[in-house]
């Protein structure tokens, strides 16, 4: 039954239309190609093949159908990945059937939950006497009714119960509830609304799904200025960005990212015309955040207030995106100001504002030298400690060079001094390794040893041209190979069992993002001969043991059989 929905899907969309919806593809013969999303290489060795329906990357080694990439991409259970893409073709997941049963799990029953809280709270902008209010406050602030729409801001009255009393008459359990992080109980056995008295920003996904909350105080004299959604099944802080879900499109198309903070920026940002913009909320940038920017765009723009002497969580966020090869800008506003002011203020001003962005380095060394004076040695050296850090982090030598000799110039101290200067630099407590580490885990980059790749390489050659192969990987060679690709060329001859036919895609797609015009015949000669001596090199890895050991027993008449040995397994090893 499953597999029969997971047949249709597949059937009615296109490969190359869903990754292409999230990664940009360029043609590459019969394929497509692009820049791994799921790993980090300038030269791109990830594909699609339409014709297989398939997706690998040859640098990773990562690779599967739809399902997998949306998984993977997405970060989501297979669960997930089955309803969404469903979704996009049109196929309905039967109500009584298993598959039905088996993906409308517990965090299906959240995503219901939060969707309904939303419009819960949406209504309440709209009829509440206070919500009203609250609306009246947002439109003051130059919030367009569109805007409040597109965003379904909300507002939660101040009662205790509001919102669990109306999830409970639609069914929800508390537990469910208080799981989807809606409302708290207390020890002694109440159970309240976690939002009260709050202008209400939904928290969407990458689909649009309502996730989270965030609220912002309202004619309330609660010290907090927001209360956040917790950490749930289906929100996590350090994943999300919000607005994501809508600037996504605009990102790739504009070929940047606008960063701000906080919701009510990003509102008015995107409603100035920049839509291209994601929020934090209030929390530094994650290496998780910078990793799902950089699927859309290695450039950034920042535009909030940065302190560059300080050490904010913002301001390591920025450094992480440095450190990660971001080019990172910086839109800077009128002093004191945020995004949103200068929009309430005057819209037309954002435009200037962001045409006029400066680079990282440029912000950083105006701030600093109007900071300092670099006239004298204590101005020297507070602006070499500010500034070296960040020369330090450019990923390029070029780029580094060139700022180095500005700074040189600039504080009239020769290069050769600050170059001294900046090898003591230290920047590895940077949590820059944990990208990797942790991006690692997310994506296990699978090694295959140097034989597996030979006899990939020959099974790969032998279907790209059968009739001349096959004859060549003769009864006598084939020990050497693996199960896996024993079996495909087995089948290569006769039929490709359905078990095998998923190996046999990869293969296939392997064989054609070869380079047109080369001589299989040769290369599978030649990749023959390297296992051979792979082989051979082994056992010659194991004789030079023993030999050692026999020297160290002091057995003279064992050492040269082994001798013998070594000279007669040598002369097997052919030239390549
Ligand atoms: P701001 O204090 O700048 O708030 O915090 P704001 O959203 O711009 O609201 P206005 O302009 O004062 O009306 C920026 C962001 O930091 C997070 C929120 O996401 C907020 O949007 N934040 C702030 C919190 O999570 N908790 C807080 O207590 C304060
Ligand atoms: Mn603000």
């Amino acid at each position: 039954m499953l597999g029969s929905s997971i047949e249709e899907i597949k059937n009615r969309l296109d490969i190359v239309e869903v990754i292409g919806s999230y990664i940009k593809l360029s043609k590459a013969g019969i394929n497509f190609r692009a820049p791994c999303p799921f790993h980090s290489e300038k030269k791109p060795s990830f594909f699609v093949s339409p014709v297989r329906q398939i997706w690998h990357c040859f640098g990773c080694n990562s690779g599967g159908d739809i399902f997998k990439f949306v998984m993977q991409i997405e970060g989501v259970e297979f669960g997930d990945a089955l309803r969404l893409l469903a979704q996009k073709a049109g196929v309905e997941l039967k109500k009584q059937s298993p598959e039905y049963v088996q993906w409308k799990s517990n965090r299906e029953r959240l995503y219901e939950i939060c969707e309904l809280a939303c419009r819960f709270f949406e209504k309440q902008l709209e009829e509440g006497t206070t919500g009203k209010e609250a609306k009246q406050y947002l439109l003051g602030r130059g919030i367009t009714e569109e805007s409040l729409k597109k965003w379904r801001v909300g507002y939660a009255p101040d009662v205790w119960q509001g919102l669990s009393d109306f999830l409970s008459s639609r069914g929800y359990k508390k537990e469910e509830i208080e799981k989807a992080g809606l409302a708290l109980s207390s020890s002694k056995g109440s159970f309240y609304d976690r939002f009260r008295s709050r202008i209400i920003f939904p928290i969407f996904d990458l689909n649009s799904q309502v996730v989270g909350f965030g609220g912002r105080i309202f004619k309330s004299d609660d010290p907090a200025k927001y209360v956040n959604s917790p950490s749930t099944l289906l929100y996590d802080k350090s994943r999300i960005l919000y607005g994501l879900n809508k600037a996504k499109v605009e990102i790739r198309k504009k070929n940047y990212c606008i960063l701000v903070e906080g919701y009510v920026d990003l509102i008015l940002v995107s409603q100035a015309g920049s839509e291209n913009v994601v929020a934090t909320s209030g929390t530094a940038l994650t290496p998780y955040q910078l990793q799902i920017i950089k699927r859309y765009s290695d450039n950034l723009y920042t535009a909030f207030d940065m302190d560059v002497g300080g050490d904010s969580a913002t301001k390591r966020g920025i450094d992480l995106a440095q450190a990660q090869g971001f080019n990172v800008k910086v839109i800077t506003m009128p002093e004191g100001k945020d995004p949103a002011d200068v929009i309430s203020q005057n819209p037309q001003d954002w435009e200037g504002l962001v045409k006029s962005v400066k680079s990282i380095l440029e912000f950083y060394f105006e701030t600093t030298f109007s900071r300092f004076s670099s006239g004298t040695a204590d101005g020297k050296r507070e602006i070499s400690k500010i500034l070296l850090p960040v020369i330090k982090r450019i990923p390029n030598k070029i780029e580094q060079s060139h700022w180095l000799q500005e700074l040189s110039k600039k504080i009239s101290i020769r290069e050769d001094v600050i170059t001294e200067e900046l090898k003591k630099i230290n920047i590895t407590n940077l949590p820059n390794n944990f990208i990797i580490e942790d991006m690692e885990s997310k994506v296990p980059v699978s090694v295959k040893t140097r034989k597996e790749l030979l006899e990939e390489r020959i099974a790969s050659l032998a279907i790209k041209s059968p009739q001349d192969s096959l004859c060549l990987i003769t009864e006598d060679c084939t020990p050497f190979f693996g199960q896996k690709i024993q079996t495909v060329l087995a089948d290569l001859k006769n039929k490709i069992l359905p078990q095998d036919q998923e190996f046999f895609n990869y293969l296939s797609l392997k064989a054609e993002v070869e380079e047109e015009g080369i001589d299989c015949e040769k290369e599978i000669k030649t990749c023959l001969r390297e296992i051979s001596n792979l082989d051979t090199r082994k056992q010659l890895d194991g004789l030079s043991q023993d030999i050692k050991k026999a020297e160290d027993e002091k057995d003279p008449a064992r050492v040269s059989s082994l001798i013998q040995k070594f000279k007669e397994l040598t002369s097997k090893l052919v030239n390549i």
